[in-house]
């Protein structure tokens, strides 16, 4: 057996393409550099945390160029985006482009930006960060969420985008014969 204190080297590629088999939601990260000027990218790495207190994460590559304009404004909102956001999905993970072109948007109480169409949002301040490796985690303290459509999620999985089926869904709609 290899001895456990040795590190083991993956080649990234493999590393991606094995773990890309854990399907993910599609987050949009969203915060304001200045009074009107928002900021966002999209992560896979959303999670609930703790529910006493209330905390979630997400963890960002250490080379993100969003993540020191989060840190900055000690806030974020995550936004879990719909089906049909694959577009916006594909935009707000883009360099080099204005990723809220075309983007209608509401202010939380907490001034984050709100995506109009997602399926929930969850509003929060920063709670902690810790450096993991080549990643930060990030940990927001929630400080208002709310379910924002019925809409269905959009979905991650093998490097390419799905929409949620629900399989009671398809035993009502064969039932009911649509
Ligand atoms: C479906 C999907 C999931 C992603 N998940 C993450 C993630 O969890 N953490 C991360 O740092 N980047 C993630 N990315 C990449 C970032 O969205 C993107 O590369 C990043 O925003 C680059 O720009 P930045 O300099 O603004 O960070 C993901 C991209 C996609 C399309």
């Amino acid at each position: 057996m290899d001895d456990p204190n040795t590190a083991q080297v993956f080649e990234a590629r493999y590393l991606r393409d094995v773990l890309g088999n854990f399907p993910t939601g599609v987050v949009a990260v969203t915060t304001m550099v200045t009074d009107d000027e928002p900021a966002g990218m999209v992560v896979g790495s959303f999670t609930s945390v703790s529910l006493d207190p209330p905390l979630v994460s997400f963890l960002v590559d250490r080379s993100s160029t969003t993540l020191p304009k989060i840190l900055d404004a000690d806030r974020f909102c995550a936004n879990a985006l719909a089906s049909d956001q694959e577009w916006l999905c594909r935009q707000m993970s883009k360099r080099g482009t204005d990723r809220f072109t075309g983007v209608t948007w509401q202010q939380s109480e907490y001034r984050n930006p709100i995506l109009d169409g997602v399926v929930a949002w969850v509003d929060c301040t920063i709670e902690k960060t810790v450096e993991l490796g080549d990643h930060f985690l990030v940990v927001g303290r929630i400080q208002d969420l709310t379910v924002a459509s019925v809409k269905r999620p959009l979905l991650f999985f093998r490097g390419g985008y799905g929409d949620y089926t629900s399989t009671a869904q398809l035993l009502l709609d064969s039932h009911l014969g649509r």
